[in-house]
C-alpha cells in the first residue's frame, strides 16, 4: 500500500527539498547511491569488477528543465566515458541513460535527447562498451525504443528496457527478441494506470515469465533485471530449455541490493551486473527504491527518529 505513496511523493518537489535537506537521509541513500562524483565511484567499479561481476553505470538525474541540464547530462556521461577508457574494462562496464535527463521531456525533446545520446554511444562504442537506455514511464516508450531503433542503426549493440507490468510489453518482446538485439526485461518501477499496466503482483510476475520466455526462446541476448529468487530459479530453467548457454543471457541487479546473491550467482559462472547509480540529483532514483521495499522506507524513518 505504501508502494504508490511513496511513488507519488518521487515527483513532488516539496519532498525533495524535504527528503534531500534531512541530515539522516545520506547514510540510507548511500546504500544505494554509493557516490557523487565520477572520482567516488570509478574505485567502486574497480572493487566490483575485481569480485568477477559486471557493472552498468548511471549518472542519477532525470525530469530536467532546461536545454543546458540536458547538455551537462551528455557531458557527465562523456566525462564517464574517459573515466572508463582508463579502466580498459570494455564491456564489462557499461552505461545505462535515462532519456528525460537528456531533454526528451523538453519542446522539440525526442530530436534533443537523440542529439545529446548519440556522441555518448559513439564514445562508448569507442572504448568497446555499450549504452542501455532506460524505461521510465509508459509516455516516454514511443520515444524511447524510436531513438533506440534510430541509434542501433550505426552501434547494433546499443540495449533498451522493457517492463513486465505494462499490456504493451510482450509484443515490445517479440518484436525486440531478434538477433543482435539487447534486452533488459524489469517489473518496472514506475506508478503506472490501470489502463495501461497490471496493478497486481502476482499478475505482474506471471506476466514477467512470459516475456522472458519469449525473450530465451527468441535470438537476441536477455538481460534479466530483478533480485526476485523465484525469477532467478525460472530463468537459469528456461535459459536450459532454450539450450543457452552460460554467456548468453545476463543477470542485472542494483547496486545495495542483494549484495551476496551477486556473488553467488557470478561464482556458478554466470554474468552479474551491478547496476551503479551515482551522483547528486539522487531524489526520484532514491524513492523508487525506497517504494519497492517498504521496510527500507521503515528503516529511514526509524533512522530519523533515533537521530
Ligand atoms: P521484487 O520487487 O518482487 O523484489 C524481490 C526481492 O528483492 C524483495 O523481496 C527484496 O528482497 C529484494 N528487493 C527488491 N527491491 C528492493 C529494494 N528497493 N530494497 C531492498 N530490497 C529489494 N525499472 C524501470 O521501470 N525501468 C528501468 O529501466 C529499470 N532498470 C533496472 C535495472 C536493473 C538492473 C534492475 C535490477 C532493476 C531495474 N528497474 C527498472 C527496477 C525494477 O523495475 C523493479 O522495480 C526492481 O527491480 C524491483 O523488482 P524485483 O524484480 O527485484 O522484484
Amino acid at each position: 500500500m505504501l508502494g504508490p505513496v511513496i511513488l507519488a511523493a518521487s515527483r513532488s518537489e516539496k519532498m525533495r527539498r524535504i527528503v534531500s535537506a534531512a541530515p539522516v537521509t545520506k547514510p540510507v541513500v548511500n546504500r544505494f547511491i554509493p557516490g557523487e562524483t565520477v572520482d567516488q565511484v570509478i574505485p567502486i567499479v574497480s572493487d566490483l569488477t575485481a569480485k568477477g561481476l559486471e557493472v552498468t553505470l548511471d549518472v542519477v538525474g532525470e525530469d530536467i528543465t532546461t536545454v543546458e541540464q540536458s547538455y551537462a547530462a551528455r557531458d557527465a556521461y562523456l566525462e564517464l566515458v574517459e573515466r572508463l577508457k582508463d579502466l580498459g574494462l570494455g564491456e564489462r562496464a557499461e552505461m545505462s541513460v535515462k532519456l528525460s535527463m537528456f531533454g526528451q521531456a523538453l519542446p522539440g525533446g525526442h530530436e534533443l535527447a537523440l542529439a545529446n545520446v548519440r556522441p555518448v554511444v559513439e564514445a562508448a562504442a569507442a572504448i568497446g562498451t555499450t549504452v542501455t537506455l532506460d524505461a521510465e514511464d509508459h509516455t516516454t516508450l514511443d520515444s524511447m525504443f524510436a531513438i533506440h531503433e534510430e541509434l542501433r542503426k550505426d552501434f547494433p549493440q546499443t540495449g533498451c528496457v522493457i517492463q513486465a507490468y505494462l499490456f504493451r510489453t510482450e509484443a515490445d518482446a517479440r518484436r525486440l527478441a531478434a538477433a543482435g538485439s539487447r534486452v533488459r526485461i524489469v517489473k518496472g518501477a514506475y506508478k503506472e494506470p490501470a489502463e495501461v499496466a497490471y496493478q497486481n503482483k502476482a499478475e505482474i510476475d506471471k506476466a514477467y515469465v512470459r516475456i522472458l520466455k519469449i525473450l530465451m526462446d527468441g535470438e537476441g541476448y536477455p538481460m534479466i533485471g530483478s533480485h526476485d529468487p523465484r525469477l532467478i530459479a525460472i530463468t537459469q530453467e528456461l535459459a536450459r530449455k532454450a539450450g543457452r548457454k552460460l554467456d548468453e543471457y545476463e543477470f542485472q541487479m542494483l547496486y545495495g541490493i542483494r549484495s551476496e546473491e551477486h556473488l553467488r550467482l557470478a561464482a556458478e559462472g554466470h554474468r552479474m551486473r551491478v547496476y551503479t547509480a551515482y551522483g547528486t540529483d539522487w531524489y526520484g532514483y532514491f524513492m523508487r527504491r525506497l517504494a519497492e521495499k517498504p521496510a527500507n522506507l521503515l528503516f529511514f524513518v526509524r533512522s530519523m527518529i533515533t537521530k
